[in-house]
């Protein structure tokens, strides 16, 4: 799957950063991080606490501006996008801590997910209602079929603040699976959840990978990465240190193999 000459993915890249930096305060969170996210597999990055993962995601998926470097869907300019711009271009994220509305019903917050709908249009509004209802039906009749699919239909009218935290972890990413994302970005999206639900939610991301999806995961939890993760980029100090197949970085370089020990040490402490 990787190219032995370069050791870069042999797929193109749904999703490139060049260089990105970030300091906060005049501390570099992100400090020149560089890599690819292959098109259609299931990608880990992993890095001790603090390594700038969740900054990177930030700025990939337009909720933070990055002091330099460029990103790229495709070969697509995304450097500094609005999120609703990167959004359209097919990139949805979920958050570490989930960020339902938690006064709304589970069905509310899916309904509020979706980009582009037609009722948000005045001209739409005044001139083609039937488009409008047809389309809120459209959209409840999917977030209904999602919620089943997610084990959620059952709880489709419970307020989200009263579901568990590892349902609460679906519902984030039933939320983004509404908006028919090409690339999704999870982060930690098993983080505080038992055992059962992150077999499940593994099955889920597996699921969403065969049906085209291109997945990036922040990812502590080396077990999941080895099960599920087709390739693994490492973040340490804002840095790319290393990419490749789990099994190759655990092999081939003895300080990566010393990293990824402080990796589940890292990961012991979710
Ligand atoms: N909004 C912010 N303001 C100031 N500092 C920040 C901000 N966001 C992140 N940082 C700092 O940037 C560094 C990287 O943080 P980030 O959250 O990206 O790490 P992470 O790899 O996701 O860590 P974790 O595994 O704990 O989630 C940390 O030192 C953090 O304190
Ligand atoms: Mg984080």
């Amino acid at each position: 799957m990787l190219d032995s000459t370069t050791g870069r993915p042999e797929r193109a890249a749904a999703l490139r950063c060049e260089g990105i930096t970030k300091a906060f305060q005049g501390v570099h969170a992100v400090n020149g991080a560089s890599f690819d996210v292959p098109e259609g597999q299931i990608t880990a990055l992993i890095g001790p606490n603090g390594a700038g993962k969740t900054t990177v995601v930030n700025i990939l998926s337009g909720a933070m501006r990055c002091d330099s470097g460029r990103a790229f869907i495709g070969t697509t300019e995304i450097t500094n996008r609005p999120s609703h711009t990167i959004a359209r271009l097919g990139l949805l994220r979920t958050f570490q801590l989930s960020r339902e509305l938690g006064g709304l019903t589970v069905l509310e917050n899916m309904l509020v997910a979706p980009a582009d709908q037609a009722g948000e249009s005045f001209v739409n509004l005044l001139l083609r209602p039937g488009l409008i209802e047809r389309q809120e039906r459209e959209h409840a009749e999917r977030a209904l079929a999602l919620l089943d699919t997610y084990g959620l239909y059952d709880h489709r009218d419970t307020r989200a603040r009263e579901l568990s935290g590892g349902q609460k972890k679906l519902l984030e990413i039933a939320r983004a699976v509404m908006a028919s994302p090409t690339i999704l970005l999870l982060d930690e999206p098993m983080a505080g959840v038992n055992p059962a639900l992150i077999e499940l939610i593994g099955g889920y991301i597996v699921d969403l990978k065969e049906h085209g999806v291109t997945v990036l995961m922040i990812e502590h939890n080396l077990n999941v990465v080895e099960k599920i993760c087709d390739y693994v980029i490492v973040l340490a100090e804002g840095r790319t240190l290393a990419t490749g197949r789990l099994s190759e970085l655990r092999e081939n370089t003895d300080v990566v193999k010393a990293y990824l020990g402080e990796v589940i040490d890292a990961g012991a402490s979710h």
